[in-house]
């Protein structure tokens, strides 16, 4: 670890002179670094790097291009232990799902290097007169704002496609989370990313971040976060007309038909909802059950929440710290709402009493029972431990809870009917589905939400689409 934490900007980490934030590890509460806090003119400084630097890196080679991603992967491999350290102890997961984040952004590196070289026009057939065909252009400056859940892996996420298309990347990470993408764009360039490719400012919203969805030479914004700031960011591009990718949050359904292999729901409604301490945008956390196993079946959960180990992150707990103290206050405010509102605790509802503990954002797993699809519990995204059992009769009234919400991020289906499966995936309001796998899928697979969850895809070869545009050559011959 070091003292202080300077913006990465032009192949470097810059000196700086002025403000600077602390960042906190939220297993134990303690003050682990002082970070230079991000101003207009240190933003203004990153997108005019990241602009001097795009016509060149847009005219590399896209197989050229692709080595280099390919490089970025195995350097990030080779630096996996110091970056998951990293992560763990600004964000507080547990070292084990830290671990799995870094090998995921080497596997976007990886996967958008293979893919550079891939990315195929059209040509139009416009009969003998004409030659018509298209290309696939990068937009130049990409300004990408972050959240705290996930860091590395939600940058390996959007620089993977970003850097294929040869477009240049200001990061403005999470301010409660800015260690470790400062450290990847180091590796970055160790590996042979061109300096000013890909620059980091970390700092706060309202001005680094502000700033930088602001600025004039950004030609296109991609923020993952709060539906609210989702809002902010796509008026600050409205204003400038540069287009939005938005990947924002869930109240994702998690459907078990009494047909399904029981165990195996269990298992996976544990790990849909407490992965990462619950911190994901696609957990899934409201578990719907058909009624003739609802009660077997929440008590089987609650066996699972009864052995879970809570810890820091770096002990590789089930359950670790939530990453930032307002995080920590809001979820508990929803454990007292949801008691309010009527649903029952079967399981968890408090903080542990552990005093090892005391200091960390730490909440118990907590499973909410006989809870009615209109409580706020139900509606709101908490983004903690916590899971809403809900009660269903038929596959019509589990589709209608299911997409009773303004979200549409994912969903979970557990059935051994391969028909109902299908039925069900094709009813249900949401970008992704997993049918008897939670979270199944990977960096193959896009990415994004309907309705309020989102705007564009990210991840497989979509994300490479969105983050490109297209012209059309047309000759008269
Ligand atoms: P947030 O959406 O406000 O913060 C995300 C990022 O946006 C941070 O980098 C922040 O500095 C930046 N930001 C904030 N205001 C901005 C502005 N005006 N202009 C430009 N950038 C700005 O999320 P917050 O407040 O940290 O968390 C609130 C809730 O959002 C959570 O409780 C959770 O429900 C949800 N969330 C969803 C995530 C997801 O993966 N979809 C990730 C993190 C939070
Ligand atoms: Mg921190």
């Amino acid at each position: 670890m070091q003292d202080r934490y300077e913006p990465f900007i032009d192949g470097e980490f810059v000196t700086t002179k002025g403000e600077v934030f602390t960042s906190y590890n939220p297993s134990t509460g303690e003050a682990i670094a002082e970070v230079a806090r991000g101003t207009v003119e240190l933003i203004d400084q990153a997108v005019r790097s990241a602009h001097a630097a795009g016509p060149a890196w847009a005219r590399t080679k896209a197989s050229e291009r692709g080595c280099i991603l390919l490089k970025i992967a195995a350097v990030i491999r080779e630096n996996a232990e110091e970056l998951a350290t990293l992560e763990t102890t600004d964000n507080g997961q547990a070292i084990g799902q830290a671990r799995s984040d870094v090998e995921t952004a080497a596997r976007y590196f990886e996967f958008f290097g293979g893919g550079a070289d891939k990315v195929l026009g059209e040509t139009i057939p416009l009969g003998p007169d004409y030659l018509s065909y298209s290309t696939h252009e990068p937009f130049g400056v990409i300004g990408m704002v972050l959240p705290w859940n996930a860091p590395l892996n939600q940058s390996g996420r959007g620089l993977g496609p970003a850097l294929a298309m040869g477009n240049t990347v200001v990061i403005k990470p999470a301010e409660e989370t800015p260690l470790s993408t400062g450290l990847l764009a180091k590796l970055c360039v160790d590996a042979g990313l061109p300096p000013g490719v890909f620059n980091v400012v970390p700092g706060f919203g309202h001005d680094a971040g502000a700033a930088l969805t602001a600025h004039p030479l950004v030609r296109k914004i991609a923020f993952t976060g709060s539906v609210e700031t989702g809002s902010i960011i796509m008026q600050a591009a409205a204003k400038r007309l540069v287009p939005v990718t938005l990947e924002l949050g869930g109240k994702s359904p998690n459907i078990v038909f009494a047909d399904a292999d029981i165990d195996a729901a269990v298992a996976g409604a544990w790990a849909a909802f407490t992965a990462k301490s619950g911190q994901v945008c696609s957990a899934g956390t409201r578990l719907l059950v058909q009624a003739n196993i609802y009660d077997e079946f929440v008590d089987k959960l609650a066996t699972r929440v009864r052995a879970a180990t809570i810890a820091p992150g770096i002990d590789n707990p089930d359950i670790g710290p939530l990453a930032t103290r307002a995080q920590f206050e809001k979820v508990s405010g929803y454990l007292k709402l949801g008691v309010e509102e009527g649903a029952r605790i079967v399981i968890g509802g408090g903080t542990p009493s552990d005093p090892a503990l005391q200091a960390g954002n730490f909440i118990e797993p907590t499973i909410f029972a006989d809870v009615d699809n209109s409580m706020r519990i139900a509606q709101e995204e908490i983004f903690g431990p916590v899971v809403c059992a809900i009660r269903f009769d038929d596959e019509a009234e589990a589709i209608a809870i299911a997409n009773d919400t303004d979200y549409g991020l994912a969903a979970g289906i557990w059935t051994r009917d391969i028909g109902r499966a299908h039925r069900v995936a094709s009813q249900i309001e949401s970008g992704q589905v997993y049918v008897n796998e939670y979270f199944a899928g990977g960096v193959e697979t896009p990415f994004g939400g309907f309705k309020s969850s989102g705007i564009g895809r990210e991840k497989g070869f979509e994300a490479m689409k969105t983050y490109s545009q297209i012209r059309t050559v047309t000759v008269r011959l």
